[in-house]
């Protein structure tokens, strides 16, 4: 008898652990495309960066743009909705790190030892440096900057080039937190110029006829992907959405609308 409840007693504790694993393996794979609740998936950006990520004051205060199209798009693809959150550029990997965020597109290139720390997917847009000045006082090239202060965003890529250009000629550097403090600085002649990524910089052009600007070697091409924790179930996922996109030509079609005929 005894022998008889102690079999009982252990096939109910088998049972029990094994019903406990699979809730858990359930709600572990709840990504949204087979449960009804949709996951939310917390996004950051620098929405100082038109045409990928701003806000347009005359229209709103929601962040639009071509990143904000692009994730949209994926979230369908992958069963996700994207909350986004504004935030400084140089914060957005620290918020990857300390995991209060699942993702960031922020015109984000993935360099290598951004990549030590966070996961990226494949490129979905390459752009290259743009030396921006003001026309009165225009600096044609990399020489030209000598003697010269020179602005770029806090945290980007950018600021390493500026370093990079450091070692050809004297130059300060300044950094800013926002590109639109660049420009600001640049038409207070507190800078005399500002490394800016062509796409963004052909915008301030086409607003603003007081700018001008030169673009780098096309080998300092400076693409963006989109940056997940280390480790991330989602980089693949979005990765392959990307890869669709990329294949059926939906992603050309958001290039044209945000960046028109620039490419
Ligand atoms: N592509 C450059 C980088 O990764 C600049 C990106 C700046 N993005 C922004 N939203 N302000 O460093």
């Amino acid at each position: 008898m005894k022998k008889i409840s102690l079999f009982i007693i252990s096939l109910l504790v088998v049972a029990l652990v094994s019903a406990c694993g699979t809730a858990k393996n359930e709600s572990e794979q709840n990504t949204g495309a087979e449960s009804g609740e949709q996951k939310v998936l917390k996004m950051a950006t620098s929405a100082d960066y038109p045409p990928f990520e701003y806000i347009d004051t005359a229209k709103g205060s929601d962040i639009i743009g071509f990143d904000i199209d692009l994730v949209n798009a994926l979230a369908e693809k992958t069963g996700y909705k994207v909350e986004v959150q504004d935030m400084d550029f140089n914060s957005l990997i620290p918020a990857l790190q300390a995991k209060q965020i699942d993702l960031v597109l922020a015109g984000m290139t993935p360099t290598p030892e951004r990549a030590e720390n966070v996961d990226f997917t494949d490129i979905y847009y390459t752009a290259n440096h743009m030396i921006v000045s003001l026309k009165d006082n225009e600096v044609k090239s990399i020489e030209e900057l000598e003697g010269k202060t020179i602005g770029v965003q806090l945290g980007s890529i950018q600021e390493e080039k500026a370093a990079e250009i450091s070692e050809e000629v004297t130059i300060k550097v300044e950094n800013r937190n926002k590109i639109s403090e660049l420009v600001q600085e640049l038409k207070a002649g507190r800078i005399d110029a500002a490394i800016i990524e062509d796409t963004v910089a052909n915008g301030y052009f086409a607003k603003d006829d007081q700018l001008a600007g030169f673009t780098l070697d096309s080998s300092e091409e400076a693409g963006s992907a989109i940056a997940f924790q280390k480790e991330s179930q989602y980089t693949e996922e979005f990765d392959a959405a990307l890869k669709e996109m990329k294949e059926n030509g939906e992603l050309d079609k958001l290039i044209v609308k945000w960046f028109g005929d620039q490419k």
